[in-house]
């Protein structure tokens, strides 16, 4: 018998689980050994050295990788295409590693600020990295920055941080398939719920799983999951070549929130959607940026490629210019109370921050206003508390 395929919801609890064949255990125990004996030299259970081998890893890889739905099995890649890292960024700065000295990099022009800063602080320097800005959102931009730079990858982020441009996933896999050009999406502010790069012919996906995947604020991690074996292979050779890999404690807190992500996703775009639509009816809101109002320029494509079983879902994620300057800003951020003002994002706590001040001060100045990430914007990660009681905040913020 072939059964159905189980729908995300399940997924997210039983995705590439299986108990723990020495006791049963339901959920996987945290295996903290670094080491594993072995009855003679190199004769083992498949367990050599815990960089390399880690069965709590192991389990929430597997679940990354059922998520994203690579498509490989055990026999393939032993978790299935889903490798885990110390952080967002180590699993960015890994996946840096697939290019070669002096190779090429097409970015989202707003990207994650630490994504920017590792490009251009970092590996232009110490890989001679050519690191190319392009406002993918726009596609026919995209195609023509991708014939005259010819990249070797492309590094899409969609819906991006802080502006909450949406990018044409399938234009970037098209893109990058006519260039020979690995695509990465990094898939964080949608989850793995809304969004399916891989399925869309995107080669590597990418996620902070300190954000919606962990989801309660209190673990920093990251992931890259493929569909391409020869990629897995690759990816497999660097997690341990380069070693930041994701510890035990960390791959256990990781996969337990990741049960609960489809139902807290569900919760944060239904609030969103209304704090949104309420946003753009305070006077001291200039805009509103979320790809749910039917004013986000990208709102018909976002409608399309983030959906939840099948019906658009837009994420948590909103971010709004308020009239005034940085004085506004500060007076306004100051005041909220169940919004806790913060860096970071997707846990179940609403958080509020200021990007230009706080998580994108490493992009330069320039760059950051010809963003449009102005003194007058505000992020929101809408949180899964009760949406009237975060209105009523920034309510008595704004009053
Ligand atoms: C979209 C995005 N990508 C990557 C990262 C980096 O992840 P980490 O902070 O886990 O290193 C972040 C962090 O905020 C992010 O928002």
């Amino acid at each position: 018998m072939n059964p159905k395929p189980l729908h995300l919801e399940s997924r997210c609890i039983h995705g590439g689980q299986r108990p723990d064949p020495t006791t049963g255990a339901v959920m996987p125990p945290i295996y903290t050994s670094s080491t594993f004996i072995q009855e003679s030299p190199g004769v083992h259970k498949g367990f050599e050295y815990s960089r390399s081998h880690n069965v709590t890893r192991f389990a929430l890889e597997r679940c990354l990788a059922n998520l994203e739905s690579t498509g490989l099995t055990e026999e393939e890649d032993r978790t299935q295409g889903g490798f885990a890292f110390a952080s967002g960024l180590a699993a960015i700065a890994t996946c840096l590693e697939l290019l070669d000295a002096g190779q090429t990099v097409m970015c989202m022009d707003d990207v994650y600020g630490g994504t920017n800063r590792l490009l251009q602080r970092v590996r232009q320097r110490s890989q001679g990295l050519k690191v190319v800005f392009v406002d993918m959102s726009d596609t026919a931009a995209l195609e023509r920055a991708a014939q005259a730079c010819k990249p070797q990858m492309i590094w899409a982020e969609t819906p991006t941080n802080p502006t909450l441009k949406v990018v044409d996933i399938d234009a970037v896999a098209r893109v990058g398939r006519a260039h020979g050009a690995i695509t990465v999406v990094d898939n964080t502010f949608a989850s793995p719920i809304l969004q399916r790069p891989l399925e869309c012919g995107i080669d590597i996906v990418m996620h902070s799983t300190t954000k919606y995947l962990g989801g309660h604020s209190d673990v920093i991690g990251g992931c890259l999951v493929t569909s391409r074996r020869d990629l897995a292979e690759k990816l497999r050779f660097m997690q341990n070549a380069i070693g930041s890999v994701m510890g035990p404690f960390d791959a256990y807190l990781t996969l337990r929130g990741a049960k609960t992500l489809a139902i807290r996703m569900k919760q944060h775009c239904e609030s969103a959607q209304k704090i949104a639509q309420w946003l753009t009816t305070q006077p001291a809101v200039k805009t509103v940026v979320y790809p749910g109002l039917a004013s986000h320029p990208q709102h018909a494509l976002a409608a399309r490629q983030m959906r939840m079983n099948g019906v658009p879902a837009f994420g948590g994620m909103i971010t709004i210019h308020l009239h005034g300057g940085i004085a506004e800003s500060r007076k306004f951020l100051e005041r909220v109370h169940l919004f806790a003002l913060a860096e970071s994002l997707g846990g179940v706590e609403s958080l509020i921050e200021h990007p230009a001040i706080m998580t994108h001060a490493s992009v330069p100045t320039a760059e950051r206003e010809a963003l449009g990430i102005m003194d007058s914007l505000v992020r929101l990660s809408v949180g899964i508390e009760n949406t009237e009681d975060l209105i009523a905040d920034l309510a008595q913020a704004f009053a």
